[in-house]
């Protein structure tokens, strides 16, 4: 009998149907690996999981009791089914402690309702050091000065702190970097070995082939295939879920004259960093978390301090004082947090893609929307960007077309140098190679570009070189011929500068 089953689940928006007469089912101790394009219809699944979403049509079946409803996130959770979604949904302000225990806190109050926050930071750390997590997780530090991957595990904690006999998680490592996707996966592990039945939905093959005994393939809100993990190949699964092969990275021509140079930058996060980028070249930017990647990309677009070192963008000293000054000097950056830097979630696709050249656009303080519309449909095709309409609000967009709009608005500046801060989190395997092949396009045609990226195998396909970054420090740079993910791990673990 199976921990959970769906049965002829179905769900539309609007004109857009997000599930069609899904069945699925996972056993206790089972990982069912779910993958698919973006927009395919995978959170919507997990959100009528959680109780969050009602569907249209089908029934669920958890512990072999059927239930008539999908009640409300309560029932989903009273019947022992809790869902770490795509977006992070903590509270920036509190702590990581009082994040955990939302909702619970009278557990660790005394009968007056008056918080013991000893013993709710003691709690905190048991629940982490329960899943072999957290050394370097204080549960006294507010939410929102964590990195992106620490407020990961924290949702991934909380939602294993009721003991859930069914886990589904939503891209979980998509913010990660190799070591603390390598930890989560093992959590995952030790989840399923322990009875727990886990859906996990990822973009990344490598991961879902490590922890899944199954995979299933959604395409346009339609299960088209759930197959034991070894009986289908990677490219078979990349063919059933984009309907066509892929395109191989493109080849990489001949570098102009040097475009970006930086000579002993430091900020508050990084020491003594100096590189140079050519015109037509990809430098890509390795590291873990913690290393300095997204301080550098913030140094270079004019949003941290910069306490030492030079700049210059075509010979030219830069020293963006704020983004606006490094959109001026040519400068466009795709931030690592989608959410809160990036996108104004409730204006729609057209707006958000032009929004950085707006400007531009703008005569006598009115928009010319005729210009705008062809600039941003031009954006969205390019991107292949799946939304309802060019002025659906962007929320309505499922995570990886969010990104892809992050990217389009950084591209429709026409920089000299664009720096790319992990673009590809969240994006599918299909989209994955039409955005590197823009990249390359782009970068053809003159643009000298810095890529950040937590996936080593990205770095390898793309980059022209690789530099590595640890404790603020660049360790390393290799060519692409010379690099290989052994070389750049050993550079970028700590201490190897
Ligand atoms: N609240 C909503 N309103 C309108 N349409 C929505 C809403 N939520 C999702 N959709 C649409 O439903 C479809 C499925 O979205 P979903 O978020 O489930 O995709 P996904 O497989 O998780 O994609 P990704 O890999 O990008 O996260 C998409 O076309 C999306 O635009
Ligand atoms: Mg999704």
């Amino acid at each position: 009998m199976p921990a959970l089953e769906l049965r002829g689940v179905g769900k539309r928006y609007g004109g857009v149907v997000a599930l069609d007469d899904v069945g699925l089912a996972v056993a206790a101790g089972e990982v069912v690996g779910l993958v698919g394009e973006n927009g395919a219809g995978k959170s919507t699944l997990l959100r009528v999981l959680a109780g969050e979403v009602p569907p249209d049509a089908g029934t669920l079946v958890i512990g072999g009791v059927q239930r008539a409803g999908f009640g409300g996130p309560r029932a989903a959770r009273a019947a022992g089914v809790r869902v770490v979604h795509q977006e992070p949904e903590l509270v920036g302000s509190l702590t990581v402690a009082e994040n955990l225990f939302l909702g619970a806190v009278g557990a660790a109050s005394t009968g007056r309702r008056v918080v013991r926050w000893s013993g709710l930071y003691a709690a905190a750390a048991r629940e982490f050091a329960r899943h072999g997590l957290g050394a370097e997780l204080d549960p006294r530090t507010p939410v929102e000065r964590l990195s992106p991957a620490r407020r990961q595990l924290v949702e991934v904690v909380k939602a294993l702190r009721e003991r859930p006999a069914v886990l589904a998680l939503d891209e979980p490592t998509a913010a990660l970097a190799e070591d603390d996707t390598d930890r989560l996966l093992a959590v995952v592990e030790r989840l399923a070995a322990g009875g727990v039945a886990i859906v996990y939905v990822s973009h990344r093959l490598r991961e879902v082939r490590r922890v899944a005994d199954r995979i299933a393939v959604l395409r346009d809100g339609v299960l088209v295939a759930d197959e034991p993990a070894d009986a289908v190949s990677d490219a078979d699964l990349v063919r059933r879920m984009v309907g066509r092969a892929l395109a191989a990275a493109p080849a990489w021509t001949r570098p102009g004259p040097e475009r970006l140079r930086v000579e002993g930058l430091c900020t508050r996060r990084l020491r003594d960093v100096s590189l140079s980028v050519r015109r037509g070249e990809i430098l890509g930017v390795a590291g873990l978390v913690g290393a300095g990647r997204s301080a550098l990309a913030r140094a270079l677009f004019g949003a941290a301090p910069i306490t030492a070192g030079r700049i210059t963008v075509d010979g030219e000293p830069v020293r963006p004082a704020g983004p606006r000054a490094a959109l001026d000097a040519g400068i466009a950056l795709t931030p690592e947090d989608r959410l809160a830097d990036g996108l104004v979630l409730d204006r729609g696709v057209r707006e958000n893609l032009t929004l950085s050249v707006l400007r531009r656009l703008t005569v006598a303080r009115f928009v010319r929307v005729g210009e705008q519309r062809r600039v941003a449909s031009g954006l969205a095709t390019s991107l292949r960007i799946r939304a309802g309409s060019l002025d659906a609000p962007v929320n309505t967009l499922s995570g990886g077309n969010q990104q892809k709009v992050v990217v389009g608005r950084a591209l429709s500046t026409d920089p000299r140098v664009l720096v790319l801060d992990d673009p590809t989190r969240g994006v599918d395997v299909g989209a994955k190679a039409e955005l590197h092949r823009i990249v390359r396009e782009r970068a053809d045609r003159g643009m000298a570009v810095v890529l950040i990226s937590s996936e080593l195998p990205e770095l390898l396909a793309v980059a022209d070189r690789i530099l590595v970054l640890a404790g603020g420090r660049v360790t390393g740079e290799l060519t692409r011929a010379e690099a290989t993910e052994e070389k750049l791990l050993a550079l970028a673990l700590p201490g190897s500068s």
